[in-house]
């Protein structure tokens, strides 16, 4: 077994320690959910941390010897892993997120939104407009979405926008180590849209909170492991995302675009404005619920949004 104390002193190689810890993640009740979808890849991430190696390493570093703090530091990380069931990014202080490396703590969700997709698509072939000066994040968490639209989209101002205090300080820790500044990229407190100035914006993505009061209770201890205002959005989870279609055409330019997730909640989404053709993207890369809504259908269907 990988945990006894007698292969401490036993060299090891990584390949070796990665099949190791992979039957060990798949004999256990850890779910897989938050960045990677099997025991498999968070075992190489595992590794690979503990390795201090680059989490896109290739093969050749397979035969590397794993020395004997580093494999006791892998099994106390392996131990919290199942035993805590804390999702690994946590553990590991650190995601990733469209390419780019972000700070991770309990002070945000993990990352994992399918819009990274249309972030690196060039938010083709949904957005008509010109080329897009102002993009607002709207629940930013700790900044992945907005500070990945920064840091690909230079010539864009972003606005990044949450309610909670401690997701907005991982954001500011993000923005800091991604070396992107103030000037570019503000970060502000808001209640939805309510605390924000009179910008008009050509893009807007958010990633509110959208699991309904039902699935919230059911779903597997490491997402319990995140702040629940990340999370729960009322009994259908659209609490937010009503209040955020409401608005969001006061806040868009003339050919702007509104970006919403709301994960496996499209269903409530379509049941509650029936007469809204919704247009549901297929990200390549998984996930479901994401939407894209011009400013031309805001105008055209507000009369649902204010039932
Ligand atoms: C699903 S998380 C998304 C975080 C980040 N955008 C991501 O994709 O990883 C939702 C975020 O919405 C924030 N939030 C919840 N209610 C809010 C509100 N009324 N106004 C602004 N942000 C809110 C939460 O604090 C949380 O950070």
């Amino acid at each position: 077994m990988f945990s006894s104390n007698h292969e401490t002193t036993n060299p090891i190689t990584l390949g070796e320690a990665i099949e190791r810890c992979c039957k060990e993640l798949e004999t256990s009740d850890a779910f897989f959910g938050h960045g990677t979808d099997n025991a498999w890849d968070e075992a190489v991430q595992l590794v690979l941390a503990v390795a201090r190696l680059p989490a896109n390493s290739g093969q050749e570093v397979l035969q590397s010897e794993l020395r004997s703090e580093q494999q006791a530091e892998l099994r106390a990380l392996l131990h919290r892993r199942i035993h805590e069931q804390l999702p690994l990014p946590y553990l590991l202080g650190r995601a990733w997120f469209a390419g780019l490396e972000f700070l991770c703590d309990q002070r945000a969700i993990v990352p994992r939104s399918p819009l990274a997709e249309l972030i690196l698509n060039g938010f083709q072939p949904w957005y008509f407009g010109p080329e897009p000066r102002r993009i607002l994040d709207l629940c930013c968490g700790g900044g992945c979405i907005g500070l990945a639209v920064a840091h690909y989209y230079p010539n864009c101002q972003v606005d990044l926008v949450d309610i909670d205090r401690d997701a907005l300080a991982l954001s500011h820790d993000n923005r800091e180590r991604l070396d992107l500044g103030e000037g570019r990229v503000r970060i502000i407190q808001s209640d939805g849209f309510a605390d924000l100035d009179n910008t008009r914006y050509d893009i807007i993505l958010t990633n509110p909170p959208y699991v309904d009061a039902l699935e919230l209770e059911s779903m597997p201890r490491e997402y319990h492991a995140e702040p629940a205002l990340a999370l729960a959005s009322g009994a259908d989870g659209l609490d937010l995302t009503r209040s955020i279609l409401a608005s969001a055409l006061d806040f868009l330019s003339e050919t702007g675009l509104l970006i919403g997730e709301v994960g496996h909640s499209w269903r409530n989404l379509e049941r509650r404005y029936p007469t809204v053709p919704f247009t549901w993207v297929e990200c390549e890369g998984g996930g479901e619920g994401v939407f894209v809504m011009s400013a031309e259908e805001l105008q055209k269907y507000s009369d649902c949004w204010q039932d």
